[in-house]
């Protein structure tokens, strides 16, 4: 018999991916993505269920990416069912000093990896038509201006504009949605600095969000209960888009 068809989730080595990657393991076989094969190996320890996969690759190097997903599709014969796209970066510099290969990086990194990623689950070989569900972990910054983060806002309105066209192109059979979410304590915020992040704090009138708050919108968004919902950029931000802001 066929092994059940993967979710496969990117960016589970940290943060909302390693999150989200914990929620779906105990329904769900997954692919656990990231760039270190020992961080992968901790979240796989980690997640409920055994026979979790772990794929390793650079999405800065996106132009590579198509033949690698195949390959490790084909070698571990594996079709993938749900995306949950949550590898990302964020850098923040005034846009006078932003360099051409730093934008093309946010963008292959944030943006075209998804893009490339669903190519290749969407052909025939090797995916057949196993696919049901994209979710693309966007940002409120698609939608809010900040500053120093005009590249990182433009990869994630990018990610919000594709999920509509797709969900044009490939319904009823593919669902394809993204997430929103306003601040959420993981390493990358824990980066930032810490006045920075008590701003942050005060703007969200629901405080800052956990991993967990994220992880279970994404569960619904893969479930039947969600069944009628495609093309849509979903806000979970703790108030912050709906006061102010920072
Ligand atoms: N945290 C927030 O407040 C917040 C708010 C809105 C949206 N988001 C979005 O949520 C997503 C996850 O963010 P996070 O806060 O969870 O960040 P995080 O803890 O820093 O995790 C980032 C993840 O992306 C992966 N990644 C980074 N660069 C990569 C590359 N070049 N190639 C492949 N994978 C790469 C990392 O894998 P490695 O183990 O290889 O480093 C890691 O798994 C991002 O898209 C971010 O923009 C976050």
């Amino acid at each position: 018999m066929d092994a059940p068809a993967c979710t496969l989730v990117t960016g589970a080595s940290s943060g909302i991916g390693r999150g989200v990657a914990l929620a779906l393991a105990e329904d769900r076989r997954l692919i656990l993505h990231g760039r270190g094969r020992e961080r992968l190996e901790a979240v796989r320890s980690a997640c409920p269920g055994r026979d979790h996969l772990v794929w390793t690759a650079d999405f800065a190097r996106a132009e590579t990416l198509a033949e690698d997903l195949r390959g490790f599709l084909q070698a571990s014969g594996t079709r993938v069912s749900a995306l949950v796209h949550c590898a990302g970066e964020v850098s923040v510099r005034p846009t006078r000093l932003d360099a051409y290969e730093d934008s093309l990086r946010a963008m292959n990194v944030n943006f075209l990896s998804a893009a490339e990623i669903i190519r290749v689950l969407l052909q025939a070989a090797p995916n057949g038509k196993a696919l049901r569900d994209i979710l693309l972990i966007s940002s409120i910054y698609s939608r809010l201006g900040a500053k120093g983060q005009g590249i990182y806002c433009a990869t994630k309105g990018a990610a919000d504009a594709y999920v509509r066209a797709l969900a044009a192109e490939l319904s009823p059979r593919v669902r394809v949605n993204s997430l929103l979410p306003g601040a959420v304590l993981t390493p990358m915020t824990e980066a930032l600095p810490a006045a920075y992040l008590d701003r942050c704090r005060e703007a969200h009138p629901l405080g800052l969000g956990e991993v967990a708050d994220v992880a279970s919108y994404v569960k619904f968004l893969l479930s039947d209960g969600a069944r009628w919902v495609t093309g849509q950029n979903i806000v979970v931000d703790g108030g912050f888009s709906a006061c102010k802001g920072l």
